[in-house]
């Protein structure tokens, strides 16, 4: 723990109306959201606004993507500085799904990450091994794959968060058990003492992700190396409440 906050994030991906946007914005203002977790919400980019404009003040809000440059032919694309023209202060970048779905690679990820952060955007880098990777025994090679190619475009780490989340664990139901996640965390802040330093891996905050729910939170939230969650389907249920709640 060593001082980080925790830090939970609701990644709606693709889900949600305006109707069902008041409706999570309603469970979180009711709350009480314990003030000693930082909450992030990722909300579709068409209904960003809408959820900046009417969330709670102890709720911050994150894009789920965006590009690598400030403007330009870029059909379909949204840029950082478009982001924070709305307000918005947070993106999640390089989740599984736009790696797998979308191929996106380290790389641009990288590229991504390096843009957001020099607008002053503070970013959820996602990582994660597929089953195949892990039954190979390359979980940990590909997690630091994966953070080295960012750690070849930036510098400065104060503003990332790191979500590990496992790809076989995620909207699957099989949540990584609270040793297989401390196993990975822990070597992924060893990654981070040896290639960065040990302030950085001291102070940055590794999220969980992959089917975390209200029952097993507490028992995740308990390793000491899992500074929070990074959370899909329950986000949109009123026990995401209880999922930040899950430290004190
Ligand atoms: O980004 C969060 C996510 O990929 C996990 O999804 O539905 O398994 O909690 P879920």
């Amino acid at each position: 723990t060593m001082g980080r906050k925790f830090i939970v994030g609701g990644n709606w991906k693709m889900n949600g109306t305006k109707a069902q946007i008041c409706e999570i914005l309603d469970f979180l203002k009711k709350g009480p959201l314990n003030s000693d977790t930082e909450v992030v919400v990722g909300a579709p980019t068409i209904y960003l606004q809408f959820t900046q404009e009417n969330k709670p003040n102890n709720v911050a809000v994150a894009a789920q993507n965006c590009y690598k440059v400030p403007k330009g032919a870029f059909t379909g694309e949204i840029s950082p500085a478009m982001l924070k023209d709305i307000g918005i202060e947070w993106v999640i970048l390089g989740h599984s799904e736009r790696r797998h779905i979308f191929c996106e690679s380290d790389e641009l990820i990288a590229d991504k990450v390096k843009h957001a952060l020099e607008n002053g955007l503070k970013v959820i880098a996602c990582v994660g091994e597929t089953l195949d990777e892990r039954e190979a025994g390359k979980t940990e090679e590909v997690v630091f794959r994966q953070t080295q190619a960012i750690k070849d475009k930036i510098t400065d780490w104060n503003n990332v968060v790191i979500a590990y989340e496992p790809v076989w664990a995620i909207g699957t139901g099989k949540t990584a058990t609270p040793e297989q996640a401390q196993e990975v965390h822990q070597s992924l802040r060893c990654w981070f003492e040896s290639n960065v330093g040990p302030d950085i891996a001291n102070c940055i905050r590794i999220q969980y992700g992959g089917s975390v729910t209200e029952k097993n939170c507490k028992e995740l939230a308990g390793q000491p190396d899992i500074d929070g969650f990074l959370v899909g389907g329950a986000s949109l249920k009123p026990e995401f409440v209880q999922i930040v709640n899950a430290r004190g």
